[in-house]
């Protein structure tokens, strides 16, 4: 691999996925867990202790929806209703079910709007 790769891949690696704006988000009357499109992927907002957390909408153990998804151990984690298998927010990794990850998202407000973009 030449320098030019290395840095190319580093970089890439390295670098952070931008803010993308939650389109149709008006936060004095929205309902958690949101709708919402991050990008491409559909997502869920949850509204948690401290802030929020971007979820995907389905699980991943078998792609059912997660919208009534149970948080539990003070807003850390998200139990799925469906077979309990149990996700940490912080990255998305399994609790209970090795082998599934769950895709996360950071979300920030931002002059009243929320903003969410995938999570390291
Ligand atoms: S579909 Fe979520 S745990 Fe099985």
């Amino acid at each position: 691999m030449s320098e030019a790769e290395i840095a190319t891949e580093v970089s890439a690696s390295s670098a952070e996925a931008e803010w993308q704006l939650l389109a149709d988000v008006d936060l004095g009357s929205a309902e958690f867990p949101l709708r919402a499109r991050c990008g491409d992927d559909a997502i869920l907002v949850l509204r948690i202790s401290g802030g929020f957390r971007g979820i995907e909408r389905s699980c991943p153990h078998q792609k059912r929806p997660l919208n009534d998804a149970i948080l539990q151990g003070g807003d850390k984690l998200l139990r799925c209703r469906w077979h309990s298998y149990v996700f940490r927010l912080s990255d998305g990794k399994a609790v209970n079910c090795p082998g599934y990850k769950l895709r996360v998202y950071d979300v920030k407000v931002e002059n009243g709007a929320l903003f969410a973009r995938p999570a390291q």
